[in-house]
């Protein structure tokens, strides 16, 4: 999955015939799961036109301060669209536009969204080559990197004009890669590792019946992917699940009873940086598995169960261990049973949800949560989408360790 994935990116199109091959940036920035919205100058409108940006972008094109064919005559507000942005890019940025970025010379629309952006603020150069060696165009690219603002750097070789050289806008796929690749450096768990267990465990019980639970896996799915956003590289254990986790910096290693959850933790826990237990495990399983199906004989039927390995807990008890994470399901006196649970297994963070509120715990999409530190602070939070409850919880992880 893209670093653009879900993100607001706004592409503004200045007058340069390189605009022609802003119609297949667009094609890749959705492609890679942006929502874009296009802004243009007035002299960009000649070189590519509107139609074919907001077909391909799915959004009006805008390019001045009113929308003339409203009979209203609305005002577009730059305002709220450069807030709306995650990312700006300016592509093909000429030399004028690049002057008057530098000044705020705000004679356009798309100046003056770039003046209220507040996302980081990318910029395509194309211009023919005395153009872009002259020192005007190579002071204004000096003061907008002190702006902050990223240059995607031209290529070399033929120009429109004729002549040859430096100042070729890059290639929209090198835009798409340059951007990817600078936000991925920027994510704050990039470098990091993270185990993550989740979903339920079966213990046999002969070779068709097992032991399980009701855990469908997404919490801790959604977790992995939120992991994976920020950037760390994610071991997900998962118990017998059909959700889906895929991105690339997910590994997933199915497992089926707790002793293999257990044996895989163990063996990846020595490179981790973070822990995340979320697995629904089994606390016991039978002592011993029939090797051929049980059949039906007798009126009763007993079992005999063992303890499984607490995983959570065997962790927590290591020297030197990840930053750890558990989960607590409670159906009474949750507070009191979560903080004696964090305790006991040593968590830097619990993460409590009680079988009392609605829209909490295993089979449903969303989840209510409270989270438990070391010093007992309670953070207590709304019910929400298990996707929205993950980013609460690994951002509360980035604040307590970046
Ligand atoms: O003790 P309890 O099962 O309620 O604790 C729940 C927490 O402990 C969860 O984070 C769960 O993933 C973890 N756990 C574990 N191994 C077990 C049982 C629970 O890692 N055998």
């Amino acid at each position: 999955m893209s670093v653009l994935s879900g993100k607001n990116v706004l592409l503004g199109v200045t007058g340069g015939i390189a605009a022609y091959k802003t119609t297949y940036l667009v094609r890749l920035l959705i492609k890679a799961g942006a929502t874009v919205k296009v802004v243009m100058t007035p002299a960009s409108r000649e070189f590519v036109t509107p139609l074919t940006l907001s077909t391909l972008s799915k959004n009006p094109v805008l390019s001045s301060f009113t929308n003339e064919d409203d009979e209203n005559d609305t005002w577009n507000n730059h305002v709220d669209l450069g807030l709306w942005a995650d990312y700006m890019i300016i592509a093909p940025a000429t030399a004028n536009t690049m002057s008057k970025m530098v000044a705020g010379n705000i004679d356009n629309f798309l100046l003056a969204v770039y003046c209220s952006a507040k996302c980081p603020v990318y910029f395509a150069p194309a211009m023919d080559l005395d153009m872009f060696k002259h020192p005007s165009t190579q002071h204004n690219f000096e003061q907008l990197a002190s702006y902050g603002n990223k240059m995607i750097p031209a290529g070399t070789g033929e120009l429109a004009s004729g002549l040859s050289g430096e100042g070729r806008m890059a290639e929209p796929e090198e835009i798409v890669d340059f951007i990817e690749k600078d936000i991925a450096s920027q994510l704050p768990l990039k470098g990091k590792i993270c185990l993550i267990t989740a979903g339920p465990t079966y213990e046999p019980i002969d070779p068709v019946r097992f032991i399980g639970n009701r855990s469908s896996g997404k919490m801790g799915a959604a977790l992995a992917l939120e992991m994976a956003t920020n950037g760390a590289q994610v071991i997900l254990v998962m118990g017998p699940s059909h959700v889906s986790s895929d991105h690339h910096l997910i590994d997933r290693v199915n497992v089926e009873t707790a002793q293999e959850m257990y044996d895989t933790v163990h063996e990846h826990i020595h490179k981790a940086d973070y822990a995340i237990f979320s697995a629904a495990v089994a606390d016991y399983k039978p002592i011993n598995a029939a090797d051929q199906k049980i059949k039906k004989k007798s009126d009763t039927l007993t079992i005999e169960l063992t303890k499984n390995p607490d995983i959570l807990a065997s962790v927590g008890a290591m020297d030197k261990r990840p930053f750890l994470v558990g989960f607590a399901l409670e159906t009474e006196n949750e507070l009191e049973y979560a903080f004696a649970k964090a305790k006991k297994k040593n968590t830097d963070l619990l993460v409590l949800n009680s079988t009392r509120d609605k829209g909490a715990g295993f089979g449903v999409d969303t989840n209510k949560i409270t989270l438990i530190d070391r010093d007992r602070n309670t953070t207590e939070f709304e019910v929400k989408p298990k996707s929205e409850v993950a980013k609460d919880i690994i951002n509360e992880i980035i604040n307590r360790t970046i």
